[in-house]
């Protein structure tokens, strides 16, 4: 739908205002009315790198979701503010994964003699606390574009993993870029007693992923894969690693939102994709390549709603509050909990490519 003209107009007005005191990042899924106004666009690491490469901006404004902003706030400086335009947009992905549970998965683990061999990698769509929670334990932060690379160092460091929170992403990448096997996969679900493995599963595991997933690519179907080929000749499925395994089996190219774009961008005229990642993204990619033929893997599947929070109208106010001198929704992760999510997402940043 077209933006409000008036809106635009104050986040213009707003924007020319704040000059370089104001920084703003776009996460791919977010909406146009809203991507339109980024300074920079990206997926998670692009944009956990472009934060922290802003010392001089005095506020972020981050266009996306509340862990994101989180470690924005954990990568920039003390004295940097971030703002998340609309509090309520998180990731009911992070939060499948609260502090206290994978405190009791690691009890359990100390208990069964395995914790030593345990390295703990979260996946970015996560809280701080679970960032600091891995920082602590040896562990490390990842995101869908450099996972591989993530428990390659991992695997460095100790014979297990627990991946948290999106069990698809870590079975996607053990399974699929590490050659590992599904039965090198147990799925630890923080609902049962000991996860609801055996002490012998648990013990033969290689990657204990924990029982997460994304509401929105979790339904995209393997099934409507095989029609699709038949309707769009030549047709190139490309889907985003948060799907399940039998989808991204069935897709012809994995890779991070950044990747999607990238690939399509590079790919001749006259071609055919289907994707399987968040509309927002489907649809501007469609609208951005009108030579290129690109649907939408499920017309089934919905909008991330937490993402869609975004609006213009929560951005033009987040951006003239500041323009009055207040801040709105500031994301602050308090000093000890950001202390030990750096060291994790440093970790991260270290790893070479
Ligand atoms: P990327 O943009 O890092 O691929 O992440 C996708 C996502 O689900 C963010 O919430
Ligand atoms: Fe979370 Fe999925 Fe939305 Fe990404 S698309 S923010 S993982 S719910």
């Amino acid at each position: 739908s077209p933006s409000d003209p008036s809106l635009v107009a104050r986040a213009l007005a707003a924007k020319e205002a704040l000059g370089s005191r104001v920084f703003v990042l776009g996460h791919h899924y977010q909406r146009d009315e809203v991507i339109q106004f980024a300074d920079v666009t990206g997926d998670s690491f692009k944009l956990a790198r472009e934060a922290a490469a802003r010392p001089d901006a005095e506020y972020i404004v981050f266009c996306g979701v509340h862990f994101m902003a989180e470690s924005a706030d954990i990568l920039t400086a003390d004295s940097q503010k971030v703002v998340l335009p609309d509090l309520a947009a998180g990731c009911s992905m992070a939060d499948m994964a609260r502090l206290r549970q994978v405190e009791d998965t690691w009890a359990a683990l100390e208990a069964a003699g395995l914790a030593d061999e345990v390295v703990p990698v979260t996946y970015m769509n996560s809280s701080a606390d679970i960032k600091a929670f891995c920082g602590k334990h040896g562990g490390a932060v990842c995101t869908s574009s450099n996972a591989e690379t993530a428990l390659e160092w991992a695997f460095a460091q100790g014979s297990k993993v627990l991946f948290l929170p999106d069990q698809h992403l870590g079975r996607n990448t053990a399974v699929l870029k590490m050659g590992m096997s599904l039965e090198d996969c147990v799925v630890w679900d923080p609902h049962r007693p000991g996860g609801g493995l055996t002490p012998e599963e648990l013990a033969g595991a290689r990657m204990i992923l924990w029982k997460g997933h994304c509401s929105v690519h979790g339904r995209f179907s393997a099934e409507t894969i095989p029609q699709l080929r038949a309707d769009v000749p030549g047709v190139q499925v490309i889907v985003h690693p948060e799907c399940t395994h039998e989808v991204v089996l069935a897709a012809d190219l994995v890779g991070s939102t950044e990747f999607i774009i990238q690939t399509i961008e590079a790919a001749p005229a006259g071609s055919a994709w289907a994707v399987g990642t968040e509309l927002n993204l489907v649809k501007r990619l469609a609208s951005e390549h009108p030579d290129k033929r690109i649907v939408f893997l499920d017309k089934t599947v919905c909008y991330c709603s937490t993402m869609n929070r975004i609006d213009l109208p929560h951005f033009v106010w987040a951006m003239e509050s500041l323009v009055d001198g207040v801040v709105v929704n500031q994301i602050e992760v308090d000093a000890e909990t950001e202390k030990w999510a750096k060291v994790a997402l440093d970790r991260m940043l270290a790893l070479p490519g």
